[in-house]
This record gives C-alpha cells, structure tokens and sequence, in this order.
C-alpha cells in the first residue's frame, strides 16, 4: 500500500510505502498519529471515527487537504483520492482509479478497513447508543443498502417525534402518524433481522475468542434484544410477519408515546447484550471483563469482514495497544496476525517485542524516519 497525504489537519507531505504487514507510527503527542490514521481510515468510505467535518479536514492555515491510498486487492491496484477546498468544502474531489464520484460514502467496500481506538475498549460497558452504533457499521461494512435503511429509518423516527408533539398540543390527529409508522416498520423490521443475524455470527467468533484469552475459565455469550420483537431467531422474512408486529407495537405503543413525546419501541432503543458466564457484563462485569469483551468484539468484527468478503481488512490500532497489558497486546497481535496494521504509539518498544514491518518517526505533521 502507498499512502500520500498533504493538507489533511497538520500532516504535511506525509507519503510513505507501508509493510504489507506491521506498521508503526510514534512519536511525541500532538504529532499527527492519530491525523494519519484518520486520513487512511477515510478512504474506506466511512465518517471521521473523531466525527471531524469536512472544513475541518483542511489545516488550519491551508487552502485545500488532499489525501491518496494505492493498494491492491484481490482483483487489481486501486486507487483512492479525495480532496477538499477551503473555498468549497462541501463539494468534495473524490476519486476511484481516476473516476470521479458524487459521494465519499460511494468509496464504502473498496478499501476495507477498521479502526480501534481507546473509546472502543468502553463498546460492552458504554450506553446502548455505542453498540448499536458498532452493530450499524459492522452490518454496513458487509451489506450494501443498509445505510439507506438507516438514514430512512432516522428520517421517519424524528418526523414521527415532531408528529407526537403537535398531536399533544392538539395541532395533529393521531391519523397523522400512520405514514411515519409504516416507514419505520418497513426500514425497522430489515435493520432488526439484519442486526440479529450480524449479532448471532459475532456471538459465533467472540465465544471461542473469549475463551481463549480466559485461558477457557469464562464464557462470553452475546445477543440482540430488541423492544419490538419477543425474539427474532430463525425470522428473516422483514416484509411479512416481522413488518406487521413491528406496525402492530407501534400501534399499541402510539397513546403513551404521545404523553411522553417520543418513541419508546424501535431500533433506536435496541441494544446487544453481553453476558459472561451468565452474568451481565455491563452491569456486573469487572473492567478487565468489560475490555476483554469489547476487545474480542473488535478482533472478531475483523475476522467477520474477512470470512464475509474474502478480504482481509487493514487494521488501523491507534493508541490501543499501549493501553493493554503485555499479554492482551499479544493476544491482539496474534488473533489478527496476517492482516495489514497500522499501529500508533508515543513508544515503540512496547509494540516491537516481537514484531517485524516498518517503523515511522512522526513529527510536526511529517514523517521524519522511517526504519
Ligand atoms: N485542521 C487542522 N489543521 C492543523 N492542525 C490540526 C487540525 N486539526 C487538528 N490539528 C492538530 O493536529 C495535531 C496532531 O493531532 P493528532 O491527534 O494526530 O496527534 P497524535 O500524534 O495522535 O497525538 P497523541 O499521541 O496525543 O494521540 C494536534 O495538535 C491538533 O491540534
Ligand atoms: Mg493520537
């Protein structure tokens, strides 16, 4: 893979050949390790992980940020480049081996990619929001049009909320409600079965996962409760059945969600429960049982984009191992071993026990060694 980027927050003519297996950026903070990371991670078509906007892409002092990723994949190179002006940020330059398309969103499943961060190692402790949020994008990741029932699914629920509203201050009639139940049905009951199924693969990697890294002494289970549906094993017909209960608990659900204003059942309420040895972990986990779950659920989101696409995905680490114990940072490396990383840290020696690949020096936005 070759990288190439200038303009991108502080980085600037950052362009290096990367080891098709270890890479490791360091130095001090405040360097642009984390730029760096967020730059590649942007090629695979998916948001900021920092939730950085557009404008906020360009160095501060810069007029345009343009960033490059060559690699290649099982069919051929492929060529990846986006840019943004200063004078126009919205209206983003981004191309695929030359080809100019509308959207960044249009690069997603060319460059599979998946980033861990420290805020990950809070995915089994941290609100719901956090995990389905994970599930979304994992399920994103390997099935085209799931984003579309997202955002349509986002759309409905708030003009739905707006519609409880105005029918509490007596400007709207219940009947107002109809279409917005019957876009959330028809969007909530394909992310429900789609996020089941996603949940049951993740539960099938996680639980020999964990089980390893307990040395066998704990198991980890996993599923997915959702607030509609009494269970969804074995259901995948989204437009049958499934669609007429989702309608059906809007229904019965409509008199309540008046008195409080919004929608209590429904995707958005939906969460994915973790249990070790049968217990809770987000209630009653240790923190070393909460990391080592959510670490598991990282490595085994690989794993899953890899046997679903055929492709190993490039793992973007940063600052995450430096934040595990020396048998957990071992533990990673090997579950992982044979994928592309990109590993950020403000010291070296920790990741370099063992490991062979490239090492970076950063500093002020550029790479200044490379050994
Ligand atoms: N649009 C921008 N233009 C210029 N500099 C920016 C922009 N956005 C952020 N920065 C700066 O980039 C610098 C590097 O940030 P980055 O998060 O990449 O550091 P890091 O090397 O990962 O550090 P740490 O080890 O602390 O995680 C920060 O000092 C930040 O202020
Ligand atoms: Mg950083």
């Amino acid at each position: 893979m070759e990288f190439f980027a200038n303009g991108y927050k502080n980085l600037k003519d950052v362009s290096f050949l990367a080891d098709p297996k270890m890479n490791i950026f360091c130095g001090e903070n405040a360097q642009g390790k984390t730029n760096l990371m967020e730059a590649i991670w942007l090629c695979s078509g998916c948001r900021s992980f920092r939730g950085t906007k557009d404008k906020d892409f360009i160095a501060f002092d810069g007029d345009a940020a343009h960033v490059r990723l060559v690699f290649s994949d099982r069919q051929r190179n492929q060529e990846i480049s986006f840019s943004v002006q200063r004078d126009n940020p919205k209206d983003k330059r981004v191309t695929l081996n030359g080809v100019k398309l509308p959207l960044m969103s249009k690069l997603f499943g060319v460059f599979k990619c998946i980033s861990f961060i420290p805020d990950d190692l809070k995915l089994s402790k941290g609100a719901p929001d956090g995990r389905r949020l994970f599930l979304d994008l994992c399920v994103s990741q390997i099935k085209h049009g799931y984003v579309s029932a997202l955002n349509k699914y986002e759309n409905a629920l708030s003009q739905r909320n707006a519609t409880l509203k105005e029918i509490a201050a007596g400007r709207c009639s219940p009947d107002d409600l109809d279409m917005w139940d019957v876009q959330l049905a028809d969007a909530g009951s394909y992310i429900s079965v789609l996020r089941n199924a996603y949940a049951g693969k993740l539960g099938g990697f996680c639980a020999p996962m964990y089980s390893r890294l307990s040395k066998g002494k704990e198991n980890l289970k996993l599923y997915y409760r959702s607030t509609v549906f009494e269970s969804l094993d074995g259901r995948f017909d989204h437009k049958g059945e499934l669609y007429e209960e989702y309608l059906q608990k809007l229904k019965s659900g409509r008199e309540s969600d008046i008195r409080l204003g919004f929608t209590q059942s429904g995707t958005h309420r939906d969460d994915l429960e973790i249990e070790i040895n049968g217990i809770s972990v987000k209630d009653f986990g240790s923190q070393g049982q909460q990391r080592s779950a959510a670490l598991v659920m990282k490595l085994s989101q690989a794993k899953i984009l890899l046997d679903e696409t055929g492709e190993a995905p490039v793992m973007l680490l940063d600052d995450v191992l430096s934040e595990l114990d020396a048998s957990r940072q071992d533990f990673v490396l090997n579950e992982i071993d044979g994928m592309q990383l990109f590993v950020t840290c403000c010291d070296p020696t920790t990741v370099l026990r063992h490991r062979m690949g490239k090492v970076f020096y950063m500093r002020d936005g550029g790479i200044i060694a490379e050994r």
